[in-house]
């Protein structure tokens, strides 16, 4: 799809949206030893069956029928001397970020732990991953999924480090620098129990200024993605909203959803639609689609078996999986029409 001048004028006037990115979380390269039967083989796991990052006939169903340009793409850092083999196959045709997330108890970068990786060693793997993937305009950097249960202070030193191991390799594309507490948006600027957010990110320091903040905010009671109610409005992002205004910073949220019901529908569009509304937020993932899930449903559905956001994805009973049931009839009309894939990913969306 090509941007012709008009159309871009059009949008200058008649909007201020800047939702550049829209996609799902593909979950399924972090399982490691996850089972649906309970029987974990224990870390690394095979590749294949224990975990697996993308199935690209899927990708490409969500790219043609979705029109979607962003896939998250997570991966378990204990995988990370595997992932430089499997992911030689994988599709980076559109934007793609990574994301990790650790299973052992260790905290990186925590000094009183002689187990844990130093927040140098982390900035080593960033800066070993960013060579890998320096030319290909198309990937984003996560640098980490929900970190939790740690001082905030060192998130922030943890961010830096990465950011700065991924602009020594002179890789300019868009990192997305995590939020404590699990990155909850309703939490940002109140920690939940930890020093709040908004009290340390704005002190990270990219050259290029291309780094945007990573939020999840689900819409449950608890926020945790595992009740089919929505009872959390969108106006709990309000807080994370004003305080990336005030710091002219971006935001996107990686990780949200809903259940099967009129509710939900209602609240996911209400959700989508603050997120275009204001500014600050440029992009957006659902939770979750990936290989892995068979029946099982990665949030929101009060523990119902009812598949997952993959393309053919079936419930537990063999009837319609979250494909069909939620991301069609919900969230596929929510994708801004006419997203860009082409450019360097950037805060300030892709060119195409
Ligand atoms: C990949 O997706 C296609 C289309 O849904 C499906 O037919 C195929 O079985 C999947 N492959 C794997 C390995 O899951
Ligand atoms: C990044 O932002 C800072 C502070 O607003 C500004 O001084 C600097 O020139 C910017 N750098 C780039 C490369 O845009
Ligand atoms: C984004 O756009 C702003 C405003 O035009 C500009 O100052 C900034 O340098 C751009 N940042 C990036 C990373 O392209
Ligand atoms: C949130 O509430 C659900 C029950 O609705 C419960 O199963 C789950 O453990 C709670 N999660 C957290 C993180 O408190
Ligand atoms: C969801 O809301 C409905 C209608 O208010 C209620 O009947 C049901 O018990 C709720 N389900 C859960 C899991 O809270």
């Amino acid at each position: 799809m090509k941007f012709s001048l008009i159309p871009l004028a059009a949008l200058a006037t008649s909007t201020l949206a800047k939702v550049f990115y829209a996609g799902v979380a593909e979950s399924g390269g972090e399982f490691g030893v996850w089972t649906d039967n309970g029987v974990g083989r224990g870390l690394p796991g095979r590749f294949g069956s224990d975990y697996a990052f993308i199935n690209k006939t899927a990708i490409d169903v969500m790219i043609k029928d979705d029109k979607i340009n962003l896939f998250r793409i997570a991966f378990l850092l204990e995988l990370q001397g595997k992932l430089q083999s499997h992911t030689d196959t994988a599709s980076f045709k559109l934007s793609t970020s990574t994301s990790f997330t650790t299973l052992s108890s260790s905290i990186i970068g925590d000094d009183n732990d002689p187990n844990a990786a130093t927040t140098q060693d982390f900035k080593i793997f960033f800066t070993e991953l960013a060579k890998r993937f320096r030319h290909n305009t198309r990937v984003i950097f996560g640098i980490m999924n929900e970190p939790h249960d740690m001082p905030t202070s060192l998130v922030l030193k943890n961010n830096q480090a990465a950011i700065d191991g991924i602009r020594s390799t002179g890789a300019k594309q868009m990192i997305l620098a995590p939020a404590n507490a699990w990155s909850g948006g309703h939490a940002f600027t109140t920690g939940n129990g930890n020093e709040p957010s908004s009290d340390y990110l704005h002190l990270m320091r990219d050259p290029l200024n291309n780094t945007a903040i990573e939020i999840h905010e689900y819409l449950d009671d608890n926020y945790s993605g595992s009740g089919a109610n929505c009872t959390q409005p969108v106006t709990r992002l309000d807080g994370v909203t004003n305080w990336l205004k005030q710091h002219g910073m971006k935001a996107m949220i990686t990780e949200f959803g809903g259940g099967v019901n009129p509710g939900c529908a209602q609240a996911l569009k209400d959700y989508i639609n603050y997120l275009e509304e204001k500014e600050v937020w440029i992009g957006w993932t659902a939770w979750a689609a990936g290989p892995l899930w068979g029946y099982w449903s990665p949030c929101c559905q009060s523990g119902q078996a009812l598949g997952s956001f993959e393309p053919g994805s079936r419930a537990r009973d063999g009837g319609p999986g979250l494909y069909d049931l939620l991301w069609v009839p919900v969230l596929r009309p929510l994708v801004p029409k006419n997203l860009g894939t082409h450019g360097i990913s950037s805060i300030n969306g892709t060119t195409d």
